[in-house]
């Protein structure tokens, strides 16, 4: 069921129930952090293996200190700036949090999200919510309540349907491994407003070195149909005998139905493009054509997480 009733989903919360709520990077499917049964649901619900960590979401400074044991110097400037927002921290755990919600690590990812019902409802608990994205695990995230609906809505008693995502695109994962500031995985908060708070940080989100993050399996936010990535126009050439899905940047292509293509962003903003991937993917997935063509964005800002996010659509 689809509603704005922030009590409803107070109280299944409250009773160990899980119920999908809005951020401003994707809809997640959260339950109490605290809770291990109610843990083990997420996991079933998005049929996700047990070594994938989750992300602990509150909604204060305050309580972020309640889950975690230290909080390094750079990590703090970065909450301080950047909370609420897309940014996930990866930090020493308390042993208050399960280790099923950090799948045994050491560490464990948190965040303030952006979206003023999801940040009202935290405020009035007293645990963390555990929510990885609301959507079977390996598939597209969902970025608007009907997405959640579609692929779970059997599965949770209640959706907090707070809009549209604004954008689109999970948070920027960072760990602090000895100190030294990580990306784990490229997302909402581009690296450029990170490193001018903090410097220059390594981007690490190679699948191999990180086998404890799917997140950043080489296959992930993958749609049912198989896309390649390159020029659009000698693509559709190549494929002229097939059934053609386009996601573009900013341009439109006259011998593919209209119906057919999704432009991200007309005026060329990354932000309105990335805001607008996730619709296009799924919108795609339905219409099913034998391909989706696709093109690489321009290496800045949350280009770089559009980039990634399409490489592992692509990845068969
Ligand atoms: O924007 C987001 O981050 C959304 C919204 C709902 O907040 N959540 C989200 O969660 O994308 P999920 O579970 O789909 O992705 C979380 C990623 C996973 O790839 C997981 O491996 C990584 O975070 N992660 C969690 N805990 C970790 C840890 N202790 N060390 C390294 N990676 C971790
Ligand atoms: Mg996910």
């Amino acid at each position: 069921m689809i509603g704005k009733d922030l009590d409803k989903a107070l109280t299944l919360l409250k009773k160990g129930k899980l119920v999908a709520i809005p951020t401003e990077t994707v809809y997640g499917l959260a339950g109490n952090g605290y809770n291990e049964k109610a843990v083990i649901d997420i996991f079933k619900v998005k049929n996700r293996p047990f070594f994938d960590p989750l992300i602990l979401h509150t909604d204060s400074l305050e309580k972020v200190k309640d889950i975690v044991s230290e909080i390094p110097k750079l990590a703090l400037s970065l909450a301080k700036t950047f909370w609420p927002g897309s940014l996930t921290l990866i930090l020493p755990k308390k042993d208050i949090i399960p280790d099923l919600v950090s799948s045994g690590l050491p560490t464990v990812a948190i965040r303030i999200p952006d979206h003023p019902l999801t940040l009202e409802l935290l405020g009035k608990l007293d645990f963390p919510l555990a929510a990885p994205s609301a959507n079977p695990f390996g598939y597209v995230s969902p970025t608007n309540a009907n997405h959640v609906a579609e692929q779970l809505g059997d599965k949770i008693p209640y959706i907090l349907d707070g809009g549209s995502c604004n954008i689109g695109l999970e948070s920027t994962i960072i760990g602090f491994p000895e100190n030294m500031p990580i990306v784990y995985r490229k997302g909402g908060l581009s690296i450029e407003l990170i490193e001018s708070l903090i410097g220059t940080v390594v981007v690490n989100s190679n699948s191999d070195s990180q086998p404890n993050a799917p997140g950043m399996l080489k296959k992930h936010y993958s749609p049912n149909v198989n896309i390649e990535i390159g020029d659009i126009d000698s693509m559709i050439k190549k494929h002229n005998n097939k059934t053609i899905g386009v996601i573009s940047f900013h341009r439109s292509f006259d011998l593919i139905p209209k119906n057919q293509q999704f432009i991200l962003s007309p005026k060329k903003d990354l932000h309105e493009a990335g805001k607008n991937l996730f619709s296009a993917l799924r919108a795609l997935d339905q219409i099913n054509p034998d391909i989706i063509l696709t093109e690489y964005f321009p290496e800045k800002g949350l280009g770089l997480a559009i980039n990634d996010r399409l490489l592992r659509a692509a990845t068969n």
